[in-house]
Order: C-alpha cells, then structure tokens, then sequence
C-alpha cells in the first residue's frame, strides 16, 4: 500500500519493493545476502513471466508456418563457442584499482566519472581516456589499471577429467548445431525457423539495474533460415506490411546526441522501412511489425518503442546489422529485443570447425544453399519488467496497482466471501473450486474486509474479483469487479466460467458481463 516514504523512490525502487513484498522477484540467496546479478521469481512472477513466454509461444512458433521449438543443454563444449566466436570476442572493457583491487566496467566508470558515452571505444581508448581525464577510483581515488577485456562466458570443467565447456551465453548455439538434424527429421523447407526458449549465462563484471542486467537470465530466440536469394520475399510479409514501426536510424544517430537521443525516429510502415532501406532486408522487417504487435499486447504503449538500428563498432561480431527494440524506461532506453541479421556466419563457422556439411536444399531436395539468418533474440525478464513497469499505477486511489493486459495477468480471478460466516465461505471455496478445474489462475482470499482484499488484489493486478454474499446463497448471482474501473455487475454463478474466459480474451466489454451494480 502507498505510504508517504514511497513517495521519494523512483520507480524502480518501487516496483522492486512491491516485487519482494509480493512474490514477484526477490535475489536468489537473500538469506546470505544474495549475489548482484541474480534473482528468484516467486508465484506471482513466475505466472508472470510464463504468460509473457507463452505470449511469445503463441506469436512467434504456433502462429508461423514452418517455425518448431527445440529445448537445447545450457552447457556446451569448448569447441563450439571457439567456432561461433564467443571464446575470442565476447568480452567486456574491465578496469582495476591498483590500491583497492576493486573492479569496474571501464565504458560504465567512464560514464559516470566524465558523462561520456564510450560504449562504442575500442580498450585502448579507454585506457587513454581515464589517463588523460585523471579519472581515479571512485571508492578510493586509487590509480587505476589499463583497461583489459574480460571474458564475459562462465567457464566450466566437465567431467573428471575437466574437459573444457561454457554455459550457454546464448540459446542461439544449440540452435545452429541441431540445425542440420532437425531440418532433416522435419523434412524441412526454406524458410525455416527454429525457436527456444532457456536461461543463458554472461558473467556480467557488476551487474546493476535489478533485473534488468542480469548473469543469469531467460531468452526466447528464433533463428530464421532463409535461402539468401530469398530475403527480401519473405512469404507472409503482406500480412504486415501496413503495420507502422518507429526506427532509430544510424544516421538520425549520428545527426542528434548519439543513443540516448529521442528525436530522429521516424513512423513507417513495415513495407516504407523496406522501400527506404531502413533495414536490413524484408525478412527483418517482417520481425520488427510481429515485435511492435507483441509488445503492444503485453501493454506497452507503441511511442515507448523504437528500434534502434546500432552503430558498426558495436554491432556483435556475428551480425551483418542489428535492429535494436528499445523500450523507454525509467531508466532510459533499455534493448528488450536484439534483431541481427547473422548471415551464414554461423553456419559457415560450425560447418568448418566440425567438418559437417550444413548446406540445405531450400525445396527439400536439389541444388543446396548455406542458409542466411534472422535473429529476434528476446530476453524474458527485462520483458516482464518492462510490463511491470508500463503497467504500474498510482494516485488513483490508496493503493498502487497493476493493470496487466487480462490475458496475462499472474492471477486471473480472485473469489471472496463477504463474511466468515453463515455458509459464504463454504460457497466461494465450491466457486474458487470450480473455476480452477476450468483451468484459471485464481485465489481464494477471506482475510480481513472486501475493501483490503481488493486492495490486494490490484495489487498483483488482479483483473476481476468474484464475490460471494448473501444473494449468492438465494438466486445464485455474484458480483464481479473490474479492476480498471472498479464497477461491478452481477453474474449468474453457472455462467461464471464463460463469462470470465470472453473477459480475459477481450471478448466482451465488462458492462455486457452481467447486470450493473450501483456503487
Ligand atoms: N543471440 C543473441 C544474443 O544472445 O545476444
């Protein structure tokens, strides 16, 4: 509930003190005091981030053609992280105090020391930046070391014999090695998508932002296999083409104040972007209108979207052009979704480094190509709390709240009795009963009065709340409150499971769910 200390925090400090007071995310370990960079999702997250998961399911497997999930090992050996690149060029800028030895991201110190972005400057520069700016220790004004790269991959022994491996830094890898299989045992055309969904790891050198920057986290990728000629056809793309995007071009970049500049984004449809070359080919554009759609359902307003098209030098090594989907935070401008266009960069690699032949033929059987690959690479916690975010509520009334989208609200329905008495409690509990063997994620609450417990319940965002009173008990109606308007309506209790089920799928409007109450 609000209280006037809340008033001063900022909206992360907020959303992280309803999060562990709530069951959404609290640090792992938080008995011993936890480690920066990872967190354990309690029930209302969980359900949270499943939903989001399942949301992305739905958008980019079940309803594409061609598209089929795999569930891959989080660890893999050594020589398949040399042949992707990862062991080489996945690093980042360290520095370290020579008096205090204590370790900082140099691009972050740099930022905070100066106000300068230097994200895009190669180690060398750093260096000669934090000497020629004096820039010092910020613990203990100590002299600070030349800046190294530092490998970003957890490294691990496996076996007895501790032969070399890596937890996953990305789910992309199992992908690009069961490609040639699984495109054989699916009898597979082109274009041809595989998808996945798994925790990855970086060793991030001092994760902060929550969740936001995380050393063990969730992605849901799709790579994209498509016959290089064919790029610029992809098959459903009229589907899309009307759907509007903003994008951040390089040269609107280089134009305004670099990344953190908001003007320059221009509106253009999915077919536009092709025509004017805003991306890189029409199978990107194609993901960029899926991804607004997307995100737009998990209820982010369409002007906090941009795609950020990002500069050569920070580009990964395996992309041929990347297509950022930034959301505006309070934090700033956060990536939720890496678009890269890999190439045949990862094929061509694996295909050396192991001596398989991973060409395919594009109708299933003739001439053989090397595929090229789209890669939306989303990552499922900085989604949820972007939603967490974009959904939070305050001032309207005495409590702050969350109007998560219904469809992927934690809790669906809570059921309440009016009284802990006179049989109202055994009659919500047979209610609660029947609506989670309808398969809702509901909750049964009788403690304390109606009021607190809808204050609860927007809490964690609950959309309706089902309650059981004395009229209950003689013409077997209840009510039914919406928590974006708090009005109510009366409902016969037979028809609850239906009515609820077109609530939640937006079907009905929540007047035509029963009779209106007076308030
Ligand atoms: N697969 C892209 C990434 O992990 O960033």
């Amino acid at each position: 509930m609000a209280s006037d200390s809340k008033k001063n925090k900022n909206l992360m400090e907020k959303i992280s003190d309803v999060a562990a007071r709530r069951g959404i995310f609290f640090p792992t370990a938080e008995i011993y005091g936890g480690t920066a960079g990872f967190y354990d999702w309690g029930p209302i997250g969980s359900l949270l981030r499943r939903k989001i998961i399942e949301t992305w399911r739905n958008f980019f497997v079940k309803s594409e053609d061609n598209v089929y999930e795999i569930d891959g090992s989080a660890i893999l050996p050594y020589g398949v992280l040399k042949a992707s690149g990862h062991v080489d060029h996945f690093t980042d800028p360290k520095v370290e105090c020579k008096k205090c030895s204590k370790v900082f991201r140099a691009d972050h110190l740099i930022q905070e020391a100066i106000g300068r972005n230097v994200e895009r400057a190669s180690v060398e520069e750093m260096s000669k930046i934090i000497k020629d700016e004096k820039i010092k220790c910020p613990k203990c004004e100590g002299e600070l070391s030349d800046v190294k790269p530092f490998p970003l991959m957890f490294s691990i022994g496996i076996g007895a014999e501790k032969a070399q491996g890596f937890l996953r830094p990305e789910t992309a890898q199992n992908i690009f090695t069961a490609f040639k299989r699984v495109f054989s045992t699916m009898r597979g055309t082109l274009p041809f998508g595989l998808a996945q969904t798994g925790r990855v790891y970086r060793n991030e050198i001092s994760p902060r932002q929550g969740v936001i920057r995380l050393r063990e986290f969730t992605q849901m990728e799709v790579e994209f296999f498509v016959d290089p000629r064919q790029l610029n056809n992809h098959p459903r793309f009229n589907e899309i083409k009307d759907i509007s995007i903003r994008i951040f071009s390089r040269e609107a970049q280089e134009r305004g104040k670099g990344s953190d500049a908001t003007e320059g984004v221009v509106d253009v449809t999915a077919q536009e972007a092709f025509d004017r070359k805003l991306v890189p080919n029409q199978c990107v554009a194609y993901y960029l209108a899926r991804e607004t759609l997307f995100y737009t359902t998990l209820g982010i307003p369409r002007e906090k979207l941009r795609f950020r098209y990002m500069m050569p030098e920070e580009t990964p090594h395996y992309s041929g052009g990347n297509l950022d989907l930034e959301v505006e935070l309070s934090l700033g401008w956060k990536e939720v979704i890496g678009n890269a266009y890999r190439t045949d960069y990862d094929l061509k690699s694996h295909s050396k480094a192991s001596g398989q032949d991973l060409s395919v033929s594009p109708l299933g059987e003739g001439e053989r190509v090397i595929p090229h690959v789209i890669e939306p690479s989303f990552g499922v916690e900085r989604a949820t709390y972007c939603v967490l975010e974009h959904c939070y509520r305050e001032g309207d009334r005495d409590w702050a709240w969350f109007q998560f989208p219904p469809k992927i609200a934690p809790i669906e329905v809570i059921v309440i009795p009016l009284m802990r008495k006179d049989k109202l409690p055994e009659k919500a509990k047979e209610i609660y009963g029947t609506l989670k063997e309808e398969g809702f994620d509901t909750m049964y609450d009788e403690k304390g009065s109606v009021g607190k417990i809808y204050a609860r319940a927007d809490e964690i965002g609950i959309p309706y709340a089902v309650t059981i009173d004395y009229k209950t008990l003689e013409d077997g109606t209840v009510t039914i409150r919406d928590r974006d308007t708090v009005e109510q309506v009366r409902a016969k209790v037979g028809e609850l499971p239906l009515t609820l089920r077109k609530l939640i799928e937006g079907e009905i409007k929540f007047k035509e769910a029963g009779t209106p109450q007076k308030r």
